[in-house]
């Protein structure tokens, strides 16, 4: 019979690669709690119209790469592309106002995104997130870069820098949008047809656009205008004290004028982080302030800045650099016993009732076979059963020493 695969673009993630997944996560919630956010999950399908209204139908994720599906009722859904929108929907809905601002939130959990599978991009990916709702102050998306840059530091990506960049109000933006359409008049005959549409109906857009050619065409022609020319003063002025506590607090960064990330709901600061090694998929993370967005899904006014971070591009670097999270299980009880000797494996139940994890064989293999296990395992111990009754012989695998002792003194020594 034919095997069954895993749809393209989708992967199992199996043990070994597990523990640098929980590595990442254990981190993340880790300074999520020490940075005062509170965790929020929400449906992995919404309505479709929640993601076309905020994220933009002129978008490539709107407009292309959207898993929609009608259920019974004849209702359009989508698996989110994003966790954004869902969190606002889900702050209003629930009126997480009431709570107190800003309110600051947090995610993890499988997106989906209908793009053309290679490395470091998948149709089910994962992402952790913040979306920091009810503050206008440029400390707040400080907070936020600074947030990312502890989990990042934690895990050991030294290298990292920052891109950064405004888009300014929506004075701001119509400014820029003037000089951007004379610019583009220039290069139109270059222009991939999307965006030749694109050009009416939110030139923004041509500029995060993926086509080859046309990308080239407009990133490389030099009087391409940059959006730091167009900021009103008041724009002007968040941006810079953003870059100035940035400076401050020695987050490594740098201004990358033509930053417009790929949303239309962005309103003010944006950044990414990339990580060289990863190949053309190279942004670990992106995120930039989003003021106008709780109010247009159907909520007051309020402001609101965050970011998200793909886990499997943040999982090939680790990998890539070898910070792997070297995890294993305390001990492994050798199991040398006959028929009906079940000393190994009342020993493994003891200490494991004891929250030690440990384990042993049922399947009546050598003690070679069964070192080379422990030694798979990491087991910090590998424990012999001596013949003497409730004695055992424990080899510490890291300082290669072995010593004898009760069953008793190893499973106090163990539960330190
Ligand atoms: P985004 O830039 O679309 O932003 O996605 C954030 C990160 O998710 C990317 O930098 C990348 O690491 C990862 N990612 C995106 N698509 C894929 C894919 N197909 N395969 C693997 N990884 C992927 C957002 O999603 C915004 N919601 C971020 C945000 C939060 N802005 C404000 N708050």
């Amino acid at each position: 019979m034919n095997k069954i695969q895993a749809i393209k673009g989708t992967f199992d993630i199996l043990p070994g690669d597990v523990e640098i997944w929980q590595h990442v996560e254990s981190t993340v919630r880790k300074w999520m709690r020490i940075f005062g956010c509170f965790e929020i999950r929400t449906p992995v399908f919404e309505k479709t119209d929640l993601f076309a209204r905020s994220i933009g139908e002129d978008t490539d994720i709107v407009g292309k790469e959207m898993y929609t599906f009608k259920d019974m009722g004849d209702r359009s859904l989508t698996l989110r592309p994003e966790g954004t929108a869902s969190v606002i929907r889900a702050f209003i809905e629930n009126s997480l106002d009431q709570r107190g601002l800003p309110q600051q939130l947090w995610y993890m959990g499988p997106m989906f995104r209908q793009e053309r599978p290679q490395k470091g991009r998948q149709r089910q990916f994962h992402q952790f997130g913040v979306e920091i709702i009810g503050s206008p102050s440029p400390m707040t998306d400080v907070q936020a870069m600074s947030l990312f840059d502890c989990i990042a530091g934690e895990l050991g990506l030294d290298e990292r820098s920052f891109s950064v960049n405004s888009l300014g109000g929506d004075e701001s933006r119509d400014a820029y949008k003037k000089s951007l359409l004379l610019f583009l008049d220039t290069v139109e005959d270059s222009l991939c047809e999307d965006c030749r549409r694109r050009k009416t109906t939110n030139p923004l857009r041509v500029l995060d656009c993926k086509v080859p050619g046309c990308n080239e065409a407009v990133h490389n022609a030099k009087n391409l205008p940059r959006t730091v020319d167009s900021l009103t003063d008041e724009d002007r002025s968040h941006y810079d004290a953003v870059l100035s506590m940035l400076t401050k607090k020695g987050i490594v960064f740098e201004e990358d004028p033509f930053l417009v990330r790929g949303l239309d709901y962005y309103t003010g600061v944006v950044f990414e982080m990339k990580y060289s090694g990863l190949g053309s998929q190279s942004a670990i993370m992106g995120g930039g302030r989003y003021d106008k967005l709780v109010k247009q899904l159907g909520g007051q006014e309020l402001p609101a800045v965050g970011f998200a971070c793909g886990m499997e591009r943040l999982v090939m670097v680790l990998k890539e650099k070898e910070i792997a999270a070297a995890e294993g299980i305390d001990v492994y009880v050798v199991n040398v016993a006959g028929d009906g000797d079940y000393t190994a494996f009342d020993y493994t139940d003891a200490l494991q009732k004891h929250e030690v994890s440990a384990m042993t064989d049922h399947m009546g293999r050598s003690v070679k076979a069964q070192m080379r296990t422990a030694s798979k395992l990491n087991a910090r111990y590998v424990l012999f059963p001596e013949e003497d009754d409730g004695m055992v012989s424990a080899k510490d695998m890291n300082e290669s020493n072995q010593e004898t002792m009760s069953f008793i003194a190893f499973l106090e020594k163990m539960k330190k």
